[in-house]
């Protein structure tokens, strides 16, 4: 923490949680490293060198609000709590197609050439390690760059191993790790998922209800790394590995990072329910032509898309409290791979909705959208604040993180919160009690005494 921020902190240093310094370099781990993760790492060299900003990035960008409004004490988040600086992040990875950082953003086309040519060393110094693969999670996918092992057991120690390696080679004091693979076809809870004996059992027996996503998360959290899922597959939302994350005392964050048109839904539809607006139907349909899209071509990746995206209006709008406005509405979601858009995403929405005396009225959005623009400072903020809670002590689901996932983790007893603004009051609220300062309820009567 910079000085400033000791100064801002000091009152609040002696009540709030005990934050470990972040000594030493913050290992990054990122399974998949396609568009969104070389987006990332290539967006954070460059804004190393200053050659860019971190848009969209809380950790780099905001700043928090802390006693009353009268007191004026608005310091930058990063001044406010102890976080790695972007010089102290070292990156690594998996890939099942072994090219360097920089050919993938150049096939990739999110980042132009004149901002990948400056840093191209950089990227060209990393070369994805071979991945845990199976072509029945992810359909469209054909990888050369896999590891081979008998068991799904073997596979996660060679995981481990590479941990290991990657710790070694870099000197890395801590890592995080982050799932940037692609979106795996959909499976439900079962059985072996139920607790970590039976999960373990499962690896050892090749049990087909373990995708290759969990064998990285298990990886991961045997290794003492926390784990955030950025893509809609279950990997670390199952009992054994929340029985895991706890048993080390490793935070954990999922699922689905969310840019775009759910970024957008939960932007909205807070604001149609505050003024007790009714819906009638809300219609998604998106166009794009990357390799996401393409994994998403296949129904049974999109299913599992699909879940993800559907599940935040209901959460939202509650048709159970509102049984006049939100009862019965349509809901639809559509994806359709269009490959000469390739990152550069288009988004509708048609939004029916009805107003006083049940008149009937329309909302258009129409989004051009560049999704590893919007997905790059989510990837940096969760690497920072699973970085942040794992030297806080915190264990177990991150439900303050919600604000980065269209479907987030939560505990059993609760629902999930989707709404965009209570999600932030969450995460700055959690910052506020690390750090020992007064909860904000924006009540404010006092002001008026
Ligand atoms: N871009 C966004 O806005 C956004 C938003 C929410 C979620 N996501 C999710 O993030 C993930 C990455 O998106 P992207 O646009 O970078 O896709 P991408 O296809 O460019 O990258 C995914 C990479 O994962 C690799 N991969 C697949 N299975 C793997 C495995 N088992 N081990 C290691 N590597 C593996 C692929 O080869 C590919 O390079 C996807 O699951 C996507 O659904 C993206």
């Amino acid at each position: 923490m910079g000085a400033s921020g000791a100064k801002i902190g000091s009152k609040a240093m002696s009540k709030g949680i005990p934050i470990q310094e972040p000594k030493g370099k913050l290992g990054v781990l990122l399974p998949g490293m396609g568009a969104v993760a070389t987006t990332f790492i290539a967006g954070v060299e460059a804004v190393r060198r200053k050659l860019g900003l971190p848009i969209g990035s809380l950790t780099q960008m905001g700043t928090i609000r802390l006693g009353k409004r009268t007191e004026k004490r608005v310091p930058t988040i990063q001044q406010f709590v102890p976080l790695a600086s972007l010089d102290d992040l070292v990156f690594g990875g998996w890939d099942i197609r072994d090219e360097n950082c920089y050919e993938t953003a150049c096939h990739g086309g999110v980042l132009e050439r004149h901002l990948l040519e400056q840093v191209r060393g950089f990227l060209e110094g990393l070369r994805p390690m071979p991945a845990v693969f199976d072509q029945n999670y992810v359909r469209r996918l054909n990888g050369t760059h896999v590891k081979q092992g008998q068991t799904k057991w073997e596979l996660a120690q060679m995981l481990q191993e590479d941990i290991e390696n990657f710790r070694t080679r870099t000197g890395v004091s801590r890592t995080v790790m982050v799932w940037c693979g692609s979106t795996e076809i959909f499976l439900k809870p079962q059985e072996v998922h139920q607790n970590l004996e039976n999960f373990e059992g499962g690896l050892k027996e090749n049990h087909p209800a373990i995708a290759p996503s969990m064998i990285y998360a298990y990886a991961a959290l045997k290794m003492g790394v926390p784990f955030a899922n950025g893509a809609p597959n279950l990997t670390v939302d199952i009992p054994a590995l929340v029985e895991l994350a706890k048993q080390n005392s490793l935070p954990i964050a999922g699922k689905d990072f969310k840019t775009g048109q759910t970024l957008m839904k939960t932007i909205i539809a807070p604001g149609l329910k505050a003024r007790l607006i009714g819906l009638s139907g809300w219609f998604s349909t998106n166009i794009l032509g990357n390799r996401d899209g393409e994994v998403l071509d296949d129904p049974e990746s999109f299913k599992t898309k699909e879940e993800s995206k559907l599940s935040v209006l209901e959460h939202i709008l509650q048709p159970s409290l509102y049984p006049d406005l939100y009862k019965d509405f349509t809901h639809l979601v559509r994806i359709n791979y269009y490959p000469p858009r390739g990152d550069n995403k288009e988004g509708w929405d048609n939004i029916d909705i009805f107003g006083w005396l049940g008149y009937p009225m329309q909302i258009k959005i129409d989004f051009l959208c560049r999704d590893s623009i919007l997905a790059a400072p989510i990837v940096l903020d969760l690497v920072l604040f699973m970085d942040l809670a794992q030297r806080a002590g915190m264990r177990g689901i991150q439900e303050w993180l919600s604000f980065y996932f269209k479907s987030p983790m939560y505990a059993p007893a609760v629902y999930p919160e989707h709404d965009l603004f209570i999600q932030l009051m969450k995460l700055k609220n959690t910052l506020r009690y690390l750090r020992g300062e007064e909860l904000i309820t924006h009540l404010g009567l006092e002001y008026y005494d």
